[in-house]
């Protein structure tokens, strides 16, 4: 597929899948400009579907950039939150599909974060079997990585993301710009998923991202570029490797099976999904310490790291969860989990992970070191 030209200052990073290759392009007000849509496939319409938050912000910009490519450009605007990435809103955008006659042509773009991404990857990942879809990342957790590699879901009452698709969209479009208008929580949560590509692959990028934590938090752009590419960069080497999630993709979940529990036991929304994952990789860090795999200092030094992006490193008072025993039980309720045995990504060594089980007893202990007593 043709693909634009960059601008200067803009950068490209490719998914590399085959028939289904895409191109994550990063750079400053791309959204707003109709080159960034070149050769995407010609279609009658097309429908944006974004949430109340975002919609305002960048939906007129946004329809009026790819207004040259479709006959009809059709928005559609769902409840903000984790709480409404469900089934009656996932009809809402097959509602909007059906009510304007849209064909197997039809284009779906995510304008939004990682809650809209998955709605409507899923969403395209169904209609008519099938229709294709752009994602539009405006978390800097999406476009580090919920909008890359084609996980796409919807959340069940009875645990997060069961129902979904491996759907990969045509094209990503990372706008820098749209970072500025983030809340300040939102961007450290974004910052976890970005640290979490050190221990488990480029200590070298974790040295970069130490020294410029301070400029990615007052939101410098070169500093979010760079951030935004060397994630995607190493989200594609993975996915590039393992599109299905059967062995090496596993690792891109560090810190996520104590953070799930940390979410889960709290009540979904009391924690972000990155704070979480924030002080799940301590957590994670802390078990492959006791293993004997990485040295205190090792952890020390993520603890820091976390504490300065602005997230927790230390798990909430235990009671609040309930206690250990409750905590290995959420965890038990997770992806990873085989026959009942929860499995962690541990740090084999410094800029290497690789998924475990650990015996229940030394992750009673860790939960105990690392949440308040
Ligand atoms: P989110 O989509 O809820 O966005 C966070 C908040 O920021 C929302 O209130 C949103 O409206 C607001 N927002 C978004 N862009 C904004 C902007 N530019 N300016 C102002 N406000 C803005 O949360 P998220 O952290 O982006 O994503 C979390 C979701 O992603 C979870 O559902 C998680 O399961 C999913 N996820 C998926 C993958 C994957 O591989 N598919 C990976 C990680 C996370
Ligand atoms: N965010 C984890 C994955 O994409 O596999």
């Amino acid at each position: 597929m043709h693909t634009p030209s960059l601008m200067s200052g803009s950068s490209q990073v490719e998914i590399k899948l085959g028939d289904r290759s895409y191109p994550i392009l990063i750079g400053e007000a791309l959204l707003g400009d109709p080159s960034t849509y070149a050769g995407l496939p010609r279609a009658a319409q097309a429908l944006i579907v974004s949430n109340t938050t975002v919609e305002p912000l960048y939906g007129a910009s946004l329809q009026s950039a790819i207004k040259p490519h479709f006959s009809a450009v059709h928005r559609l605007s769902l409840p903000d939150g984790e709480e409404h990435k469900n089934w009656e809103q996932l009809n809402r955008v097959f509602d909007a599909l059906l009510e304007n006659a849209c064909d197997r042509k039809t284009v779906l773009f995510a304008l939004g974060g990682g809650v809209v991404g998955d709605m409507t990857g899923f969403a395209a990942a169904c209609y008519m079997r099938g229709v294709p879809f752009v994602q539009v990342p405006t978390t800097l957790l999406a476009q580090v990585d919920s909008s890359v590699g084609g996980k796409t879901a919807i959340n069940h009452p009875l645990g997060k993301n069961m129902i979904g698709a491996f759907y990969q969209p045509l094209r990503v479009v990372c706008d820098l710009g749209s970072l500025k208008t983030l809340p300040p929580r939102e961007l450290s949560a974004g910052l976890a998923e970005v640290i979490k590509y050190g221990p488990i692959y480029d200590m070298g990028f974790l040295d970069w991202i130490e020294s410029h934590i301070e400029d990615l938090l007052a939101r410098d752009p070169q500093a979010l570029a760079h951030a935004v590419q060397r994630s995607c960069q190493i989200k594609a080497e993975v996915v590039g490797q393992d599109e299905r999630d059967t062995g090496l993709r596993a690792i891109l979940n560090f810190g996520h099976t104590f953070g799930h529990a940390i979410e889960a036991g709290l009540g979904y929304g009391q924690w972000l999904h990155g704070e979480a994952v924030g002080c799940g990789m301590v957590m994670a860090a802390t078990l492959s310490e006791r293993l004997g795999w990485v040295d205190a200092d090792f952890v020390a030094r993520l603890r820091r790291l976390v504490d300065r992006a602005g997230l927790p490193s230390v798990g909430p008072r235990l009671s609040s969860v309930g206690n250990a025993a409750r905590y290995l039980e959420l965890m038990r309720v997770d992806k990873k989990s085989e026959a009942g045995e929860i499995k962690f990504v541990l740090i084999k060594r410094p800029g290497q992970a690789e998924v475990h089980g650990a015996p229940d007893a030394l992750v009673s202990e860790v939960i105990d070191a690392c949440c308040k007593a």
